[in-house]
């Protein structure tokens, strides 16, 4: 059974990360569209009050070709607006027959409290700077389908990791799967403390090309940044830490990345659009993976009424 709140990658067991990797397999090798035949009696809300494009449409995509119905609740436009809790929603949700959750918020750690008793249930599509779990399921996915598997291998995530709530997400599922990770970024970017041993700081970002054997880049996230002088910021960063075709000669390393991308500050156009990106690839294989991932809540919930 998958837990009843997906709040971070540490909710799963190894064991449960594995066969979500061989059912997104199944799935990619199958093909989507021939996944489900008939449409089910199992009903998906979302519910997205910060802005997404490639989380938020690749579980529309997922949900549709896993023929369940769902529900787009937009914050703004429903009764949270008027400030009825996400609690209540819930509720109301359910009682609408509404049986799982997808929620996107700017509060970290708000899923916390609905572990003891989740009226439906949750999955974390991304709560503030605090954690992402299926951007990194799907990343590890991606990397496996690409031959590119970080079991035992050096991944460099490279970019604004102190806000990164993939960082976060990231660094919880690569010590599950024994891949050591470099952060590498300006000091005032990187987490001040983290106490795993499979972590490491750099800030030389040819260092960290040079000792990982994948890239993972991040957004610097003006969003989440006090008093943020951007034009300055992003050209000193870019200046020192921008993944570009000078800094990759010599050292093919495949180079990812969540989205949404600043082009031209933390990668160049030129790698954005050349053979070492994998930032489509990521795209395509997060609708294996929560397609996937949904499929077993379904089962799940098949279980629980027999
Ligand atoms: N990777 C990611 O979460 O992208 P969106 O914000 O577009 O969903």
């Amino acid at each position: 059974m998958l837990p009843r709140v997906l709040e971070s990658v540490t909710d799963l067991t190894l064991e449960q990360i594995q066969e979500l990797m061989s059912l997104a397999r199944h799935i990619k090798r199958k093909g989507p569209t021939q996944f489900a035949t008939t449409q089910l009696d199992f009903t998906a809300a979302l519910i997205f009050d910060e802005n997404s494009t490639r989380t938020k449409f690749s579980f529309v995509k997922s949900l549709q070709y896993l023929r369940f119905h769902t529900i787009d609740l937009i914050p703004d436009q429903s009764s949270m607006q008027k400030g009825e809790t996400l609690e209540e929603t819930l509720y109301t949700l359910k009682a609408q027959g509404v049986n799982l959750a997808i929620i996107r918020r700017s509060i970290p750690g708000e899923l916390h409290h609905f572990k003891l008793a989740p009226p439906v249930a949750l999955i974390n599509g991304g709560d503030g700077m605090h954690q992402h779990p299926t951007q990194a399921l799907l990343d590890l996915l991606t990397m496996m389908e690409n031959g590119e598997n970080p079991k035992g291998k050096t991944v460099a995530i490279i970019g604004d990791s102190r806000h990164s709530r993939v960082t976060h997400s990231l660094l919880q599922l690569f010590e599950m799967w024994d891949t050591k990770v470099i952060l590498c970024g300006p000091q005032s970017s990187l987490p001040r403390s983290y106490s795993s041993g499979h972590i490491s700081w750099c800030f030389d970002v040819a260092e960290a090309i040079e000792k990982a054997d994948i890239l993972y880049l991040l957004r610097m996230q003006n969003e989440r940044h006090a008093n943020f002088q951007q034009a300055n910021f992003f050209a000193d960063y870019a200046a020192l830490f921008q993944i570009n075709e000078e800094r990759l000669k010599g050292r093919n390393r495949p180079v990812y990345h969540p989205g949404p991308s600043n082009i031209s500050v933390e990668i160049s156009k030129e790698v954005l659009k050349g053979p070492l990106y994998r930032g489509y690839s990521q795209v395509e294989h997060a609708i294996y993976l929560r397609m996937a991932l949904l499929w077993s809540y379904y089962l799940d919930h098949k279980r629980g009424e027999r």
